[in-house]
């Protein structure tokens, strides 16, 4: 049964966040990582061939550059203490090298614990070590996970142990992308950009199912939003899309939700075998040109009623980015009225997901929304 659902919440504008001074992560990063589709199932053949993907697949030309292998490339340390590939990983210079020779940047992961998640070696006491180490390498990306952290350290250090592989990296003179994977505890937004972090996990991991990805994206990230912007975002954790736990529904709800939230876009999947809607969802510019506005502001909720929520999101340009989600089981009809929105007269409406123009709409717009979708669009003033 459809619902009349109308909008008239007060308009919240978070203060923008200070602009630091960061060169890296200008937008949010665009890339790919192996954890969600091939946990420790990873290695170098597999890397190199999705590194041919993303170019032959256009991923690369959409803006996707970050290559970025996850747990279990790890082996021991020499007798210098200087950490090791395992087998899976016979050169991680020369696979920095193919990667390179695409256009593309390579990126790794570690834990500041004895051992990473999956159990294997991490960087305690060899923060700087390690630091050089990867940088040597030709490592332009590093994820780095509290995971067995939490064993040597108490939480209240926490910032500490994240700023110290921040100087670390930064004290190699190469520019390298600091992640950080702390699962959002000590509310990280607010120290992560301070302790060199170009993004933060801010909740604990996404699993393939709708119920995990809309309660990260749609109840998670509100606290943040202020936070995040041109070199330090918020991270809502790699997508999933492709990996067929969702429909292609839900797909587009997932980019669309990370792309009015400024969230890293990591394709978690197999980029080898994309299908077609796949790629439909995960290349398509204009909505990738939403969260990649180098305005850098978080989007936000504006309402929510009966399932329904409206977004926005501020542009550079003037335009405003609108997402009407239907998180329910049925049909709603969603009326965004212009004045609510902060706007006035006419404007000119743009669907993103159709690519087309609708016309001019003078003081409202109105649209059914199926049930888990989303009609996402961008309003001209
Ligand atoms: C944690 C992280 C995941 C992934 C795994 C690897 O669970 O949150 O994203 O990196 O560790 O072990």
């Amino acid at each position: 049964m459809k619902r009349l659902v109308l909008f008239a919440l007060s308009f919240p504008l978070l203060s923008a966040s200070p602009c630091l001074a960061a060169d890296l992560a200008l937008t949010p990063p665009m890339g790919w990582n192996s954890w969600n589709k091939f946990a420790d199932k990873i290695d170098d053949k597999t890397v190199r061939e999705i590194a041919d993907a993303m170019v032959s697949s256009g991923m690369k030309d959409a803006g996707y550059v970050y290559i970025n292998i996850d747990d279990s490339w790890e082996g021991g340390r020499d007798a210098q203490g200087n950490i090791q590939t395992n087998s899976k990983f016979p050169d991680m210079k020369a696979l920095a090298d193919y990667v390179h020779g695409k256009g593309l940047k390579l990126g790794i992961y570690s834990s500041p614990g004895p051992k990473t998640c999956a159990d294997y070696e991490g960087s305690y006491q060899h923060e700087e070590q390690d630091a050089k180490t990867w940088a040597a390498w030709g490592i332009d990306y590093l994820k780095y996970d509290w995971c067995s952290a939490s064993k040597v350290y108490p939480a209240s250090e926490m910032k500490a142990v994240y700023k110290k592989m921040g100087d670390a990296l930064k004290a190699t003179g190469r520019p390298i992308v600091f992640s950080l994977c702390q699962y959002g505890q000590q509310n990280v937004w607010e120290w992560g950009a301070s302790v060199g972090g170009n993004l933060w996990r801010t909740t604990g991991d996404i699993e393939d199912n709708w119920k995990s990805m809309s309660t990260i994206g749609f109840d998670k990230q509100t606290a943040n939003g202020k936070y995040a912007g041109p070199g330090h975002w918020n991270d809502p954790d790699m997508l999933e899309i492709g990996n067929g736990g969702m429909s292609t529904v839900e797909y587009r709800t997932h980019m669309s939700l990370w792309a009015m939230l400024a969230a890293p876009l990591l394709a978690g999947n197999d980029l080898r075998n994309m299908d077609d809607a796949t790629r439909q969802i995960l290349m398509n510019k204009e909505v990738i040109a939403i969260n990649q506005d180098k305005l850098g502001r978080q989007g936000y909720k504006i309402s929510k009623e009966a399932g329904a929520e409206m977004w926005i999101k501020p542009l550079e340009n003037g335009d405003l980015a609108l997402a009407l989600f239907n998180r329910s089981e049925s049909m709603v009809s969603v009326r965004a009225v212009w004045e609510l929105l902060g706007l006035q007269g006419k404007q000119k409406v743009r669907d993103l997901w159709a690519r087309a123009g609708l016309g001019s709409f003078r003081d409202s717009y109105s649209r059914d929304v199926a049930a888990h979708s989303v009609v996402l669009l961008r309003v001209a003033r």
